[in-house]
Protein backbone atom coordinates (compact mmCIF):
# COMPACT_ATOMS: atom_id res chain seq x y z
CA UNK A 1 0.00 0.00 0.00
CA UNK A 2 1.05 3.51 -0.35
CA UNK A 3 1.75 5.30 3.13
CA UNK A 4 3.29 9.14 4.32
CA UNK A 5 6.36 7.90 6.29
CA UNK A 6 8.26 9.25 8.65
CA UNK A 7 11.54 7.94 8.33
CA UNK A 8 13.66 10.18 10.83
CA UNK A 9 11.91 13.04 13.58
CA UNK A 10 12.43 16.52 11.75
CA UNK A 11 10.60 18.34 9.35
CA UNK A 12 7.15 17.78 8.17
CA UNK A 13 8.44 18.20 4.58
CA UNK A 14 10.72 15.20 5.01
CA UNK A 15 7.75 12.85 5.45
CA UNK A 16 8.46 10.70 2.64
CA UNK A 17 5.11 8.87 0.07
CA UNK A 18 6.37 5.65 -0.66
CA UNK A 19 4.76 2.08 -0.52
CA UNK A 20 4.24 0.41 3.09
CA UNK A 21 3.67 -3.35 3.97
CA UNK A 22 -0.05 -3.92 4.11
CA UNK A 23 -1.07 -4.20 7.86
CA UNK A 24 -2.69 -7.26 9.10
CA UNK A 25 -5.36 -7.36 11.43
CA UNK A 26 -4.31 -8.91 15.28
CA UNK A 27 -6.58 -10.44 17.49
CA UNK A 28 -9.74 -8.02 18.42
CA UNK A 29 -8.64 -5.77 15.52
CA UNK A 30 -10.23 -4.85 12.23
CA UNK A 31 -8.66 -3.88 8.79
CA UNK A 32 -9.78 -0.45 7.05
CA UNK A 33 -9.89 0.36 3.60
CA UNK A 34 -9.35 4.13 4.14
CA UNK A 35 -11.30 6.65 2.82
CA UNK A 36 -10.57 9.66 4.40
CA UNK A 37 -7.82 10.88 7.25
CA UNK A 38 -8.69 13.85 9.35
CA UNK A 39 -5.91 15.98 9.64
CA UNK A 40 -4.71 16.92 13.57
CA UNK A 41 -2.70 19.29 14.41
CA UNK A 42 -0.56 17.22 16.61
CA UNK A 43 0.24 14.81 13.61
CA UNK A 44 2.42 18.19 12.92
CA UNK A 45 4.21 18.14 16.46
CA UNK A 46 4.30 13.94 16.36
CA UNK A 47 7.10 13.91 13.07
CA UNK A 48 8.62 16.99 14.57
CA UNK A 49 9.21 14.66 18.06
CA UNK A 50 7.56 17.66 20.45
CA UNK A 51 4.04 15.45 21.04
CA UNK A 52 3.53 13.80 24.24
CA UNK A 53 4.19 9.97 22.42
CA UNK A 54 7.21 9.21 20.01
CA UNK A 55 6.58 5.98 18.10
CA UNK A 56 10.14 4.59 16.64
CA UNK A 57 10.50 5.12 13.15
CA UNK A 58 9.98 4.39 10.79
CA UNK A 59 6.27 5.16 11.30
CA UNK A 60 3.18 6.64 9.80
CA UNK A 61 1.55 9.87 11.58
CA UNK A 62 -1.81 10.36 11.97
CA UNK A 63 -4.59 8.42 13.47
CA UNK A 64 -8.10 9.18 12.60
CA UNK A 65 -9.72 7.29 9.85
CA UNK A 66 -12.95 6.58 7.72
CA UNK A 67 -13.52 4.04 5.55
CA UNK A 68 -14.90 0.16 4.82
CA UNK A 69 -13.76 -2.87 6.86
CA UNK A 70 -12.09 -5.55 4.69
CA UNK A 71 -10.74 -7.63 6.72
CA UNK A 72 -11.29 -8.79 10.80
CA UNK A 73 -8.86 -10.39 13.28
CA UNK A 74 -9.79 -12.96 15.60
CA UNK A 75 -12.15 -12.38 18.54
CA UNK A 76 -13.77 -9.11 16.46
CA UNK A 77 -17.45 -9.52 17.84
CA UNK A 78 -19.14 -5.45 16.74
CA UNK A 79 -17.91 -5.45 13.09
CA UNK A 80 -17.91 -7.80 9.94
CA UNK A 81 -16.18 -7.19 6.83
CA UNK A 82 -18.09 -4.40 4.58
CA UNK A 83 -19.11 -1.86 7.26
CA UNK A 84 -18.50 2.17 6.60
CA UNK A 85 -16.81 2.85 10.12
CA UNK A 86 -14.56 5.84 11.81
CA UNK A 87 -12.18 5.52 14.26
CA UNK A 88 -9.00 7.18 16.23
CA UNK A 89 -5.89 5.33 17.92
CA UNK A 90 -3.11 7.03 19.37
CA UNK A 91 -0.26 4.78 18.13
CA UNK A 92 -0.31 6.17 14.08
CA UNK A 93 -0.72 4.63 10.93
CA UNK A 94 -3.55 7.15 9.73
CA UNK A 95 -1.76 8.67 6.61
CA UNK A 96 -1.62 5.06 4.50
CA UNK A 97 -4.43 3.05 2.44
CA UNK A 98 -5.07 0.58 4.89
CA UNK A 99 -5.02 0.91 8.55
CA UNK A 100 -5.56 -2.40 11.28
CA UNK A 101 -7.08 -0.72 14.66
CA UNK A 102 -8.69 -2.25 17.29
CA UNK A 103 -12.48 -2.57 17.14
CA UNK A 104 -12.93 -0.98 20.75
CA UNK A 105 -11.62 2.42 19.00
CA UNK A 106 -13.65 2.25 15.92
CA UNK A 107 -17.34 3.53 15.87
CA UNK A 108 -20.05 2.89 13.10
CA UNK A 109 -20.62 5.36 10.76
CA UNK A 110 -24.53 6.17 9.96
CA UNK A 111 -25.64 6.08 6.88
CA UNK A 112 -26.22 9.97 7.27
CA UNK A 113 -22.82 10.39 7.47
CA UNK A 114 -20.07 10.92 4.69
CA UNK A 115 -16.23 9.71 4.83
CA UNK A 116 -14.81 13.04 4.98
CA UNK A 117 -16.98 13.32 8.33
CA UNK A 118 -16.71 10.54 9.71
CA UNK A 119 -12.68 11.42 9.78
CA UNK A 120 -13.02 14.95 11.15
CA UNK A 121 -15.55 13.93 14.10
CA UNK A 122 -13.36 11.90 16.48
CA UNK A 123 -10.20 14.04 17.99
CA UNK A 124 -10.93 17.28 17.41
CA UNK A 125 -14.74 16.99 18.49
CA UNK A 126 -14.96 14.70 20.77
CA UNK A 127 -11.99 16.57 22.78
CA UNK A 128 -14.48 19.25 22.40
CA UNK A 129 -17.29 17.45 24.01
CA UNK A 130 -15.55 16.16 26.49
CA UNK A 131 -13.65 19.07 27.41
CA UNK A 132 -17.01 21.14 28.07
CA UNK A 133 -18.84 18.69 29.10
CA UNK A 134 -16.60 16.28 31.92
CA UNK A 135 -14.03 18.86 32.50
CA UNK A 136 -15.89 22.44 32.34
CA UNK A 137 -19.32 20.98 33.61
CA UNK A 138 -20.76 24.00 30.79
CA UNK A 139 -24.32 25.35 31.70
CA UNK A 140 -27.00 26.10 29.83
CA UNK A 141 -27.19 30.31 30.05
CA UNK A 142 -23.57 30.14 31.08
CA UNK A 143 -21.11 32.04 28.65
CA UNK A 144 -18.51 30.06 26.98
CA UNK A 145 -15.20 31.86 25.17
CA UNK A 146 -14.04 30.02 22.45
CA UNK A 147 -10.12 30.89 21.57
CA UNK A 148 -9.00 29.55 18.12
CA UNK A 149 -12.86 29.04 17.21
CA UNK A 150 -12.15 28.54 13.78
CA UNK A 151 -9.94 25.67 14.10
CA UNK A 152 -10.99 22.07 14.34
CA UNK A 153 -11.09 21.53 17.94
CA UNK A 154 -12.28 25.19 17.98
CA UNK A 155 -15.10 25.39 15.77
CA UNK A 156 -16.85 21.84 17.22
CA UNK A 157 -16.50 23.61 20.57
CA UNK A 158 -18.50 26.11 18.81
CA UNK A 159 -21.00 23.91 17.67
CA UNK A 160 -21.13 22.27 20.95
CA UNK A 161 -21.50 25.22 22.91
CA UNK A 162 -24.28 25.93 21.32
CA UNK A 163 -25.94 22.62 21.46
CA UNK A 164 -25.36 22.64 25.59
CA UNK A 165 -27.19 25.55 25.41
CA UNK A 166 -24.13 28.32 25.98
CA UNK A 167 -23.83 31.91 24.89
CA UNK A 168 -20.48 31.60 23.00
CA UNK A 169 -18.28 34.04 21.87
CA UNK A 170 -15.60 33.41 19.54
CA UNK A 171 -12.49 34.72 19.11
CA UNK A 172 -10.54 34.23 16.35
CA UNK A 173 -7.50 36.38 14.35
CA UNK A 174 -9.20 37.87 11.53
CA UNK A 175 -12.52 38.53 10.47
CA UNK A 176 -13.12 36.28 7.82
CA UNK A 177 -12.52 33.89 10.73
CA UNK A 178 -15.13 35.45 13.55
CA UNK A 179 -17.65 35.31 10.15
CA UNK A 180 -17.08 31.52 9.78
CA UNK A 181 -17.14 31.04 13.48
CA UNK A 182 -20.81 33.02 13.62
CA UNK A 183 -22.34 30.86 10.17
CA UNK A 184 -21.92 27.95 13.07
CA UNK A 185 -22.95 29.56 15.64
CA UNK A 186 -21.24 31.81 17.56
CA UNK A 187 -23.43 34.43 19.74
CA UNK A 188 -20.10 37.18 19.86
CA UNK A 189 -17.18 37.71 18.22
CA UNK A 190 -13.27 39.34 19.63
CA UNK A 191 -10.91 39.53 16.97
CA UNK A 192 -7.72 39.00 19.56
CA UNK A 193 -5.05 40.25 16.14
CA UNK A 194 -6.71 44.10 16.81
CA UNK A 195 -8.47 43.93 20.25
CA UNK A 196 -7.56 43.39 23.77
CA UNK A 197 -8.97 40.28 24.91
CA UNK A 198 -8.97 40.49 28.49
CA UNK A 199 -10.77 43.85 27.85
CA UNK A 200 -13.54 42.88 25.39
CA UNK A 201 -14.34 39.27 27.17
CA UNK A 202 -15.17 41.92 30.30
CA UNK A 203 -16.78 43.98 27.91
CA UNK A 204 -19.24 41.49 26.36
CA UNK A 205 -19.99 40.16 29.46
CA UNK A 206 -20.66 43.48 31.51
CA UNK A 207 -17.72 43.24 33.45
CA UNK A 208 -18.55 39.67 35.19
CA UNK A 209 -15.71 37.59 32.79
CA UNK A 210 -16.28 34.39 30.98
CA UNK A 211 -17.90 31.20 32.82
CA UNK A 212 -16.22 29.05 30.84
CA UNK A 213 -13.14 29.38 28.30
CA UNK A 214 -11.80 26.38 25.67
CA UNK A 215 -7.96 27.27 25.11
CA UNK A 216 -5.86 25.37 22.51
CA UNK A 217 -4.12 28.17 21.92
CA UNK A 218 -2.42 29.13 25.27
CA UNK A 219 0.54 31.81 24.84
CA UNK A 220 -0.66 35.82 25.46
CA UNK A 221 -4.81 34.32 24.82
CA UNK A 222 -4.12 32.50 28.12
CA UNK A 223 -2.43 35.08 29.92
CA UNK A 224 -5.41 37.82 28.94
CA UNK A 225 -7.90 34.97 29.78
CA UNK A 226 -6.35 34.38 33.00
CA UNK A 227 -7.51 37.29 33.97
CA UNK A 228 -11.02 37.73 32.42
CA UNK A 229 -12.59 34.68 34.38
CA UNK A 230 -15.92 35.08 36.12
CA UNK A 231 -16.05 33.87 39.63
CA UNK A 232 -16.21 29.60 39.88
CA UNK A 233 -15.03 30.39 36.02
CA UNK A 234 -13.21 27.10 34.17
CA UNK A 235 -10.36 27.80 32.31
CA UNK A 236 -9.93 24.45 30.34
CA UNK A 237 -6.30 23.87 29.00
CA UNK A 238 -6.84 22.13 25.69
CA UNK A 239 -3.72 22.71 23.49
CA UNK A 240 -0.64 25.41 22.98
CA UNK A 241 -1.10 26.23 18.96
CA UNK A 242 0.56 29.40 19.31
CA UNK A 243 3.64 27.50 20.37
CA UNK A 244 3.96 28.81 24.17
CA UNK A 245 3.19 26.64 26.75
CA UNK A 246 2.13 29.91 29.36
CA UNK A 247 2.68 30.40 33.04
CA UNK A 248 0.05 31.26 35.37
CA UNK A 249 0.37 33.58 38.60
CA UNK A 250 -1.59 31.39 40.85
CA UNK A 251 -2.86 33.91 43.10
CA UNK A 252 -5.02 34.96 40.25
CA UNK A 253 -7.08 31.93 40.25
CA UNK A 254 -7.22 32.82 44.00
CA UNK A 255 -8.62 36.24 44.05
CA UNK A 256 -11.35 35.37 41.33
CA UNK A 257 -12.16 32.29 42.91
CA UNK A 258 -11.65 30.26 39.44
CA UNK A 259 -10.09 26.72 38.46
CA UNK A 260 -7.91 25.70 35.80
CA UNK A 261 -8.31 22.25 34.27
CA UNK A 262 -6.49 19.94 32.33
CA UNK A 263 -8.05 18.16 28.88
CA UNK A 264 -6.34 14.88 27.30
CA UNK A 265 -9.42 13.39 25.36
CA UNK A 266 -7.18 10.59 24.64
CA UNK A 267 -6.50 9.64 27.69
CA UNK A 268 -10.09 10.23 28.97
CA UNK A 269 -11.30 7.45 26.53
CA UNK A 270 -9.31 4.86 28.45
CA UNK A 271 -10.17 5.67 31.68
CA UNK A 272 -13.24 6.22 31.39
CA UNK A 273 -14.95 4.72 28.86
CA UNK A 274 -18.12 4.37 29.81
CA UNK A 275 -18.28 8.07 29.98
CA UNK A 276 -16.70 7.90 26.51
CA UNK A 277 -19.33 5.61 24.82
CA UNK A 278 -22.43 7.87 26.37
CA UNK A 279 -20.60 11.16 24.71
CA UNK A 280 -20.78 9.26 21.63
CA UNK A 281 -24.24 8.62 21.92
CA UNK A 282 -24.97 12.14 22.33
CA UNK A 283 -22.46 13.25 19.71
CA UNK A 284 -24.93 10.50 17.26
CA UNK A 285 -27.97 12.57 18.39
CA UNK A 286 -26.50 15.76 17.47
CA UNK A 287 -24.97 14.96 13.91
CA UNK A 288 -28.39 13.87 13.08
CA UNK A 289 -29.90 16.80 14.45
CA UNK A 290 -27.77 18.82 12.40
CA UNK A 291 -26.46 20.33 15.55
CA UNK A 292 -22.67 19.05 15.95
CA UNK A 293 -21.73 18.36 11.85
CA UNK A 294 -17.95 18.30 10.96
CA UNK A 295 -17.10 21.48 8.34
CA UNK A 296 -14.65 20.14 5.55
CA UNK A 297 -12.74 23.21 4.70
CA UNK A 298 -10.40 21.24 2.07
CA UNK A 299 -9.57 17.82 1.10
CA UNK A 300 -5.90 16.38 -0.26
CA UNK A 301 -4.95 13.72 -2.20
CA UNK A 302 -2.35 11.20 0.37
CA UNK A 303 0.65 11.88 -2.04
CA UNK A 304 -0.11 15.53 -0.97
CA UNK A 305 -0.51 15.14 2.75
CA UNK A 306 2.63 17.19 3.68
CA UNK A 307 0.76 20.35 2.26
CA UNK A 308 -2.50 19.02 3.60
CA UNK A 309 -0.36 19.14 7.33
CA UNK A 310 1.07 22.20 7.15
CA UNK A 311 -2.04 23.80 6.08
CA UNK A 312 -3.52 22.70 9.12
CA UNK A 313 -0.48 23.84 11.41
CA UNK A 314 0.19 27.36 9.33
CA UNK A 315 -3.05 28.67 10.82
CA UNK A 316 -4.65 28.81 7.79
CA UNK A 317 -7.93 25.99 8.36
CA UNK A 318 -11.45 27.06 9.03
CA UNK A 319 -12.88 24.15 10.37
CA UNK A 320 -11.39 20.43 9.27
CA UNK A 321 -9.21 19.55 6.56
CA UNK A 322 -9.06 15.65 5.25
CA UNK A 323 -6.38 13.56 3.19
CA UNK A 324 -8.94 11.26 0.54
CA UNK A 325 -6.00 8.03 -0.55
N1 LIG B 1 -6.02 18.04 24.80
C1 LIG B 1 -6.46 17.24 23.85
O1 LIG B 1 -6.96 16.14 24.11
C2 LIG B 1 -6.35 17.71 22.43
C3 LIG B 1 -7.04 17.04 21.39
C4 LIG B 1 -6.99 17.57 20.10
C5 LIG B 1 -6.20 18.71 19.85
N2 LIG B 1 -5.51 19.28 20.87
C6 LIG B 1 -4.67 20.47 20.65
O2 LIG B 1 -5.50 21.56 20.31
C7 LIG B 1 -4.76 22.48 19.53
C8 LIG B 1 -5.58 22.87 18.33
O3 LIG B 1 -5.79 21.73 17.50
P1 LIG B 1 -6.66 21.86 16.17
O4 LIG B 1 -6.62 20.53 15.50
O5 LIG B 1 -7.95 22.50 16.45
O6 LIG B 1 -5.76 22.88 15.34
P2 LIG B 1 -6.21 23.96 14.25
O7 LIG B 1 -7.37 23.48 13.48
O8 LIG B 1 -4.96 24.28 13.50
O9 LIG B 1 -6.65 25.23 15.13
C9 LIG B 1 -5.76 25.88 15.96
C10 LIG B 1 -6.12 27.35 16.02
O10 LIG B 1 -5.17 27.97 16.88
C11 LIG B 1 -5.01 29.32 16.48
N3 LIG B 1 -3.59 29.71 16.53
C12 LIG B 1 -3.09 30.71 17.29
N4 LIG B 1 -1.78 30.83 17.10
C13 LIG B 1 -1.42 29.91 16.20
C14 LIG B 1 -0.18 29.57 15.59
N5 LIG B 1 0.96 30.22 15.89
N6 LIG B 1 -0.17 28.57 14.69
C15 LIG B 1 -1.29 27.88 14.38
N7 LIG B 1 -2.52 28.16 14.93
C16 LIG B 1 -2.57 29.18 15.84
C17 LIG B 1 -5.55 29.45 15.07
O11 LIG B 1 -6.68 30.33 15.12
P3 LIG B 1 -6.49 31.92 14.93
O12 LIG B 1 -5.77 32.14 13.64
O13 LIG B 1 -7.88 32.41 14.90
O14 LIG B 1 -5.69 32.38 16.11
C18 LIG B 1 -6.02 28.06 14.69
O15 LIG B 1 -7.27 28.08 14.03
C19 LIG B 1 -3.44 21.82 19.22
O16 LIG B 1 -2.43 22.34 20.08
C20 LIG B 1 -3.68 20.37 19.51
O17 LIG B 1 -2.51 19.68 19.88
C21 LIG B 1 -5.58 18.81 22.14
Amino acid sequence: MKALVCEAYGKVEDLVYRDFPDPTPGAGEVLIDVAAIGVNFPDGLLVEGKYQSKPETPFIPGGEVAGTISAVGEGVSKFAVGDRVFGWQAGGGGYAEKIAMPETVVHPMPDSMNYDQGAALLCATETAHHALKQRGRLQAGETLVVLGAAGGTGIAAVQIGKAMGARVIAVCSSQEKLDFAKSQGADDGINYSEQDLNKAIKALTNGRGADVVYDAVGGDAFDACSRAMAWDGRLLIVGFASGRIPTLPVNLTLVKGYSVIGVFWGTFTLKQPEDHAANMRELYEWFEAGKVVPVIDKGFALKDGIEAIKYVTGRNVRGKVVVRP
